[in-house]
């Protein structure tokens, strides 16, 4: 059918119209296991009870009124962002790369608070903030730049994952504020850095009084096996950037701050008008409330380990699988070939999933999943991939 939508998005034709838990289901109602999450949005499954009576609550009370005025549910939610994290304040926006700009924004000032006029912030290579100006400026990869230049200044990249590299960047530039980094880099194709590197970032920035911003936007919210993936590690950034599954499909960005990132914004300096609205707290309190209620953090170690070890097993004598990655229920099964032909294949047999970085098909699955359904989605990803045929050219 034509339409009348700006042509951004090469959607495919299969379209929803109901979700529930790890199923979705199609205009002719077939159903669907969901691996994919909407991208880490609907990390409690879809249609969750509380999640859904929150919002339904909500919205027959009070869906917006504005930052002019205090917003009792905001201040609820910060507080337990707060708890939860053990960071300070939060901004509320209504997407990653909002969140991700105030986080630039923040940088920014905190380094002209200090008397530089030219503030930069390292950036890395394969990395992934957003589409706005400034977001995809700090973005690693050239395909969301391309055309879009004048990319804005002030960005310094490094490669991910190599210490040295952010090192000999700290001796020679004497403008730098700051450090942007995910934890686990997400649509660059699930890169795990090594153990060690957060807290090696955390040090360098701590030598140079730079801020840490780690951007939690698809690592965040119990995907990895702990509330924020920066808790596998002993140290805490400067600032956290959250969105995505934070409203388990309602709206919300948040930028986290703590220490001396805490207090650079004062009244004037930012502002959203449906940032943090009453509907979206409401929302994105019920999600961490369940989140806690309902033991995700162990369930997600259990079907993490339960979900790789059947993956290794039913691939492990396949020879397109160069190597199977993952954090948590954060997963990659990097190629050696271009597979985004593969996503089609999968969806006609019922499963959604997505391939990034051309090569590596992204699992996001649903953190509610119990030991059957683990067993079961691994099964039918292992029978798809078997089932499969590639053009096999290695670009
Ligand atoms: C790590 C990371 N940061 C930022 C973004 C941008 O988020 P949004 O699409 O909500 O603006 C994404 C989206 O995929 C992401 O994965």
């Amino acid at each position: 059918m034509s339409d009348h939508l700006v042509k951004a998005y090469n959607s495919l034709p299969t379209s929803f119209t109901r979700g529930d838990g790890i199923y979705l289901w199609d205009t002719e109602d077939k159903r669907y296991l969901d691996a994919l999450c909407g991208i880490s949005v609907t990390n409690l499954g879809h249609n969750h009870p509380a999640v859904t009576e929150a919002i339904q609550q909500q919205a027959s009370t009070l869906l917006h009124t504005s930052n002019i005025y205090a917003i009792e549910w905001q201040k609820k939610l910060a507080n337990l962002i707060c708890k939860l994290s053990g960071m300070d304040r939060v901004f509320f926006g209504n997407s990653g790369a909002e969140a991700n700009e105030a986080a630039i924004k923040i940088a920014r000032l905190y380094g002209h608070n200090q008397g530089n006029s030219d503030p930069n912030i390292i950036v890395m290579n394969n990395s992934f903030h957003g589409r706005t100006m400034a977001t995809l400026s700090a973005s690693g990869g050239r395909k969301v730049q391309a055309g879009f230049e004048p990319l804005l200044s002030g960005f310094v990249r490094a490669p991910y994952n190599d210490i040295e590299s952010i090192q000999s960047v700290a001796k020679n530039n004497p403008k730098v504020v700051a450090i942007l980094a995910e934890p686990v880099q997400g649509e660059g194709g699930i890169i795990v850095p090594d153990d060690g590197y957060l807290e090696a970032l955390r040090e360098i920035c701590d030598k140079n009084n730079w801020l840490l911003m780690l951007d939690e936007v698809q690592s965040g919210i119990a995907r990895s096996g702990e509330m924020f993936a920066f808790q596998h590690t002993n140290i805490i950034p400067d600032v956290l950037t959250l969105a995505k599954a934070l409203g388990n499909g309602v709206p919300i960005g948040a930028c986290v701050t703590q220490g001396k990132a805490a207090e650079v914004i004062q009244p004037g300096n930012h502002g959203s008008t449906f940032g943090g609205n009453p509907l979206a707290c409401r929302a994105g309190y019920a999600v961490l409330d369940s989140i806690q209620k309902d033991s995700i953090l162990d369930n997600v170690i259990k079907s993490s380990e339960q979900l790789i070890s059947h993956l290794k097993r039913g691939l492990a004598d396949h020879p397109d699988v160069k190597q199977i990655r993952n954090r948590g229920l954060l997963v990659g099964i990097e190629m050696k070939y271009n597979y985004q032909a593969f996503v089609m294949h999968a969806l006609q047999r019922g499963l959604l999933l997505n391939v990034t970085a051309e090569k590596v098909i992204r699992l996001l699955p649903p953190l509610i999943l119990t030991e059957q359904q683990t067993t079961d989605m691994a099964q039918q990803i292992i029978d798809c991939i078997h089932s499969f045929e590639p053009v096999k050219t290695s670009n």
